[in-house]
């Protein structure tokens, strides 16, 4: 008796699921008949630029893609002008919703002043056999499901939300997207940890990841490509929240220097790279005496190991009295930067700080610091120096390179220095001008 049960269960868990034999079975094709006709090559532009420019053109027919953020952050908003702008375009658009009503998505269609023409179709349903079905008889061109957590697959004995029904009704939707031309973008919800609300399997079975970042604070909201089979990763799109929906950005580098103040001790400008966009923004530091015991070091956008290592260099290096200090460093608009090329402009920060100096307002700080306090080379210099020039700044402070005469723009003084103390040095003693 007892091995008759060991028997069926060793039989049920050897075949877990119900996987039907393929009806038919697919043939060896030749690349280059696909590659002459491949439909991923005519994308489908969104309308919204921000979109296309980070998607790499448009999205790819076919594909499946899935949009990450907290909750509120603006994710439905976004899908809505996407869908509507689309459908505006002469695409057929299916809207799925699972956490509000068609009279809700339609409030908010006439607050965002969004016309769907008549090709934006709505459908509240979380049953994943009945969007099927409707998918089947509609042919959208792009199917948009808010959010994957609220699908479910009848055949499952599992909640809406739960591991095994976002993975199953994820590659119901994979499925779907891979058999015919319709584009699928899943929405769903992040964790307070960051990782998204299910499984990160997602992550593996999409083709795309973005991810809608941002905070209550600020209305800007950043739309970032963290995995693309398409185009590059790395890209970020910048839009603003507004009572009437998101708005795009696209001066990055004004919209993050808008209102900097040019003559307070502890700024400096940086240049960081945002995917393949330069983006121009202001670091401010504070350092102010420590009253009691240990000194704090409190970062905001930068990354607080690196602030240690930062504030141990000028400590040894340029022999910076800063272990009494308190250090705050932070971004403006509650940016982040991840990238060290920022860590020369974290440092003349602080030293702007404690030694009550202002820097000049027309200079840009780019350079990795290594630890000797030497500086190290960045990438894409020649597109920092375009951006820097563009936005009126006269000089811009790097590490040593070869940089080619026809490369250097007309009106930008470029100072290399091999060493953090150069940089200091050069940035407290001469000229003053405005940028
Ligand atoms: P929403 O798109 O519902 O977020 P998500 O789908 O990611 O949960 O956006 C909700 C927030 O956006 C809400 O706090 C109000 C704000 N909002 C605006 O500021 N302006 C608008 O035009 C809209 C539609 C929303
Ligand atoms: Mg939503």
């Amino acid at each position: 008796m007892v091995q008759k049960t060991i028997a069926a269960s060793a039989h049920s868990t050897s075949m877990p699921h119900r996987i039907p034999v393929a009806q038919h079975s697919q043939e060896p094709v030749l690349l280059s008949s696909v590659a002459e006709s491949a439909p991923g090559l005519t994308r489908l532009k969104t309308g919204i630029g921000e979109l296309d420019g980070i998607l790499g053109g448009g999205l790819v027919p076919g594909s499946l893609l899935l949009l990450g953020g907290d909750p509120g952050i603006g994710k439905s908003t976004l899908m809505l002008q996407l869908a509507a702008s689309l459908a505006q375009a002469g695409a057929n658009v299916l809207y799925l919703s699972g956490e509000e009503s068609a009279s809700q998505i339609g409030m908010r269609a006439s607050r965002l002043a969004v016309d769907g023409a008549d090709r934006l179709h709505l459908l509240t349903e979380t049953c994943f056999e009945s969007v099927e079905q409707a998918v089947l008889q509609q042919n959208p061109d792009l199917l948009i499901v808010d959010s994957i957590q609220t699908v479910y697959v009848s055949a499952l004995d599992a909640v809406p939300g739960s591991i095994a029904q976002v993975r199953e009704s994820s590659a119901g939707f994979l499925r779907l997207a891979k058999s015919g031309t319709m584009t699928v973008i899943l929405v769903g919800h992040v964790t307070k940890d960051g990782s998204l609300a299910g499984p990160r399997i997602l992550e593996h079975m999409v083709d795309t990841v973005l991810y809608f970042e941002g905070d209550g604070n600020h209305t800007h909201r950043i739309l970032r490509v963290v995995k693309n089979r398409f185009g590059s990763t790395n890209e970020i799109g910048l839009f603003q929240m507004r009572g009437d929906g998101l708005r795009e950005v696209g001066d990055l580098s004004g919209y993050f220097l808008a209102g900097r103040s040019v003559d307070s001790p502890g700024t400096a400008v940086i240049c960081t790279m945002e995917g393949t966009r330069p983006l121009l923004v202001e670091v401010q530091a504070l350092v102010a005496p420590a009253g009691y015991g240990t000194a704090q070091r409190v970062s905001t956008g930068y990354d607080s190991r690196r602030l240690a290592i930062m504030l141990a260099i000028l400590e040894k290096r340029l022999g910076l009295p800063l272990s009494s200090q308190d250090v705050f460093v932070s971004l403006a608009g509650g940016l982040r930067v991840y990238e060290p090329a920022a860590d020369l402009g974290i440092c003349l920060g602080i030293f702007s700080s404690l030694k009550d100096k202002v820097l000049d307002p027309g200079t840009v700080f780019v350079g990795e610091v290594g630890l000797s306090g030497e500086l190290r080379s960045v990438s894409h210099l020649e597109v920092r120096l375009k951006e820097a020039a563009k936005l009126g700044f006269t000089r811009f402070v790097c590490p040593n390179v070869d940089l080619e005469e026809e490369i250097r723009p007309k009106g930008l003084e470029i100072t290399c220095c091999d060493r953090l103390a150069q940089a200091v040095a050069c940035a407290v003693s001469e000229k003053k001008g405005g940028a």
